[in-house]
């Protein structure tokens, strides 16, 4: 169905479709809630179509813009991001439509001619490049890296409206509309966080970058390619994007902790009961064996403290926590305290991995690492507590 009495301002139509069937999204991170494909119709002398759908929902897709048009033709399809998500029924359109223009940038059409044999004309822009569309002008802007290389942004300054790609979207179905102040946004705050950590965490500069060049733009809709049109909660979406960039924390810790038989996770809650004896509230344990590293690496972006505990496990890290290591690492995650602890049997490998992720990662080491052998007795458990008062000191600061 096409929200034809609801534009998303004068003569743009949303025309994307709710994905509530895929569980894994890029294969590998859950989607308890869908997601969304965004895709907009903007309709003037000439009509533009801005990114299209997962190929999966094609036919749907066409139908919607078939409600929108009426017969008429599409005339420019502007690709602001070409990952398949969005640029996957690329060559099923233009089979459709086969005078469309494609407009994009350089790094676009390489891609673009990479994925699909398309033989349409494309429609080169570069920063600052200008379509006419009618009276809607629209203008490219670059914005490499959020989250591939050839992502581009589209504004349209008559209505200040920005296309942003990947940039402000979440995870999350659109329940019966696609506007902010028609949802209930409580779902899609968590899995914005999850979303940013997970796909564009790693590029804090380049965002950085992109909110500076966009930030002098009049703004009233931002139109992302996943989850609601922004028209009512700007300035808190701009702001979230702007603080996770930073790498920017709230009080509060994060236990990740793998646990084979229990006696790791035991360390794991006499530190965390140091935590909240020191004045933390905000104290959220992960057990890596449950938690999907998605989650875990949300909370970690959330959260100023970080401490985690692995048993030895082949002369080396539990090979959950290992994975959670490598995924934190590539992300570059700053501005963290750290703290950890180990177990073993017979060989203490975990402990010493785990405090040189320290150096790794360049935070500040809290407390002293806790390396326990076999059971935990009192004096071990003592120690993770004391951990957690350490830990509990430094969030405060
Ligand atoms: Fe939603 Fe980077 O694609």
């Amino acid at each position: 169905m096409t929200y034809l009495n609801k534009p998303v301002a004068d003569n743009i139509y949303y025309v994307g479709v709710n994905d509530c069937q895929k569980h894994l999204f890029e294969n590998y991170l859950p989607l308890p809630n869908g997601v969304s494909y965004n895709s907009y119709l903007i309709v003037d002398e000439k009509v533009a179509l801005v990114d299209t759908v997962d190929v999966a929902f094609a036919d749907l897709f066409f139908r919607q813009i078939d409600e929108v048009l009426k017969g008429r033709t599409i005339d420019y399809l502007i690709v602001d991001h070409m990952e398949p998500d969005h640029a996957g029924s690329i060559g099923l359109l233009v089979n459709r439509y086969p005078d469309i223009q494609i407009v994009g940038n350089k790094k676009t059409f390489d891609f673009l001619k990479g994925y699909f044999t398309v033989n349409c004309p494309l429609v080169e822009v570069a920063e600052g490049g200008e379509l006419s569309l009618g009276k809607t002008k629209l203008n490219f802007y670059m914005a490499p890296m959020v989250h591939w290389p050839e992502v581009m942004v589209t504004y349209d300054p008559e209505r200040q409206l920005l296309f942003s790609a990947d940039a402000f979207g979440t995870f999350g179905a659109l329940n019966g509309s696609f506007c902010d102040d028609e949802l209930d946004l409580t779902p899609f705050w968590d899995d914005m966080r999850r979303y940013y950590a997970c796909i564009v965490g790693k590029y804090g500069m380049q965002v950085q970058g992109a909110l500076k060049k966009l930030g002098g733009l009049p703004l009233q809709t931002i139109c992302p390619t996943h989850g609601p049109v922004w028209k009512t909660q700007l300035p808190k979406v701009v702001g979230l994007y702007d603080q996770w960039s930073k790498y920017e924390t709230e009080p509060g810790c994060v236990i990740a902790y793998g646990s084979m038989y229990g006696n790791t996770q035991q360390l794991a809650e006499a530190v965390a009961q140091g935590l909240v004896d020191g004045g933390v509230r905000n104290v959220v344990m992960h057990n890596v064996s449950k938690s999907d590293a998605s989650y875990i690496l949300a909370d970690i972006f959330k959260y100023k403290g970080l401490i985690i505990g692995s048993p030895t496990y082949m002369n080396g890290l539990y090979p959950l926590i290992d994975s959670l290591l490598h995924k934190i690492e590539e992300r570059g995650i700053k501005n963290h305290v750290y703290g950890c602890f180990g177990s073993h049997t017979w060989a203490g490998t975990a402990c010493k991995r785990l405090t040189e992720f320290a150096e790794t990662m360049k935070w500040p080491l809290v407390g002293t690492p806790v390396d326990n052998k076999q059971g935990a007795d009192t004096e071990t458990l003592n120690l993770c507590y004391e951990l957690g008062k350490a830990m509990a000191a430094q969030i405060q600061m």
